[in-house]
């Protein structure tokens, strides 16, 4: 595990309320049916075994989708100042992600623009407003431009401003760092629609505490990974001796935000009746997931928020950054108790059911034994999700 960063925003209140909301997740919300009044569709869906488990199709998916559109890399909170700048390794193209002095976000790679040597070796933040390379000490800012070069007057013709760091495009929305992987590809951040930056911008992700994160390297391939955090229908029996109880099992209140899908659900006691409680911690009652397109999850907690980024490392196998964050770091031992007990059991849930669960389906469907998959009601928005991938994949 990662040690916990110090940055700990101050002066906000530690809860949020209904009323600290955008006017989209307040409308979704109000949606929410009391739970026995709830229907539950019937769907008669399936996929073929093979968008799991064929070469063919994960290329496919890297070609048209991971790298010719935006993807969700990392989270701004972990760049909170200026002049800060990591390493990032998860989606096999070793990067730099930084904060130049303006405050502006960029993704480079991590190649020194001498002789290609990784400048940061490191993927801890850290703050110094400029990178020297290892190997001969070229100094770059973290800006991606040159600005040193040792022993200078040895090299004839030496063009420093040709010499910068490569950029890939990317953009900063709603506390999340999205980035183009393949910089020769048209740049399509088009994903990242305006009612997507509210309602992560109402969480207030990029001012946030990380408190944690941690990267599992799971043995399954990446949609079987997301598929958990798509549907109710696994809570109350995976996690049974866990979280299951506390959720309710009925279907959630599915919004699209470009092709983003968004996921609001009553906890096992809700009622509409505590929307209108003043002062209430609004995520003890209710649960918000958002599946960023494609590859990124954010489920809030009543005293966390949860960001995973899936990195398809091939088929078979996916790197999963997740990260913990609450609104403010914690000041008191009470308060750090409650933030790392919450941390230890969300770590549990996630690493040995979810993540867990997805290695033995990758392992079961690899054997042959089935031809397709299929979805029940509770998991309508999975293969809805699905049908907004499909339609980016060539015929
Ligand atoms: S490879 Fe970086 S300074 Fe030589
Ligand atoms: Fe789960």
């Amino acid at each position: 595990m990662n040690a916990p960063l110090d940055k700990a925003p101050v002066g906000k209140p530690i809860i949020q309320t209904y009323d600290m909301l955008s006017k989209g997740q307040r409308e979704a919300m109000k949606r929410i049916a009391r739970h026995d009044e709830a229907t539950v569709p019937q769907i008669e869906v399936t996929r073929p075994v093979s968008i799991f488990l064929s070469q063919e199709r994960f290329d496919a998916e890297q070609d048209a989708i991971f790298k010719k559109r935006a993807i969700p890399l990392t989270i701004s909170a972990l760049l909170p100042e200026p002049g800060m700048a990591m390493g990032h390794e998860s989606t096999g193209l070793p990067l730099i992600v930084s904060r130049d002095r303006d405050g502006k976000v960029h993704v480079f790679l991590n190649a020194c623009q001498h002789k290609g040597a990784k400048l940061l070796e490191t993927c801890e933040p850290v703050k110094s407003g400029r990178m020297t390379c290892p190997y001969h000490a070229w100094t770059f800012g973290v800006d991606g431009k040159l600005i040193g070069v040792a022993r200078a007057e040895t090299f004839i013709n030496l063009d420093k401003s040709k010499r910068n760091l490569a950029e890939l495009p990317s953009r900063e929305q709603g506390g999340i760092i999205w980035v183009m992987l393949d910089r020769n590809a048209e740049p399509d951040f088009s994903s990242l629609v305006p009612e997507l930056g509210e309602d992560l911008d109402a969480l207030e992700l990029g001012t946030a505490h990380v408190y944690g994160r941690k990267s599992f390297d799971v043995k399954a391939n990446w949609k079987l990974v997301l598929e958990p955090f798509l549907e109710g229908y696994h809570v109350q029996r995976l996690h049974a001796s866990t979280v299951g109880p506390l959720y309710a099992d009925v279907p959630n209140v599915v919004d699209k935000l470009g092709p983003t899908i968004r996921q609001i659900s009553g906890k096992v006691n809700f009622t509409p009746e505590d929307l209108d409680i003043p002062g209430e911690n609004i995520h003890k009652t209710v649960t918000t997931v958002y599946n960023l397109f494609p590859n990124g999850v954010i489920i809030t907690s009543p005293w966390y928020i949860s960001i995973m980024i899936l990195h398809p490392r091939g088929p078979d196998r996916t790197i999963v950054d997740y990260h913990n964050l609450t609104r403010v770091a914690p000041d008191n031992p009470k308060a750090e108790n409650l933030y790392k007990t919450s941390y230890d059991m969300v770590l549990d849930v996630f690493g040995n059911e979810d993540f867990r669960a997805a290695e033995i389906s990758h392992a079961g469907l690899a054997t042959g034994a089935l031809e397709s998959v299929v979805y029940s009601g509770l998991e309508a928005s999975i293969p809805a999700y699905y049908g907004i991938l499909e339609s980016y994949l060539p015929e």
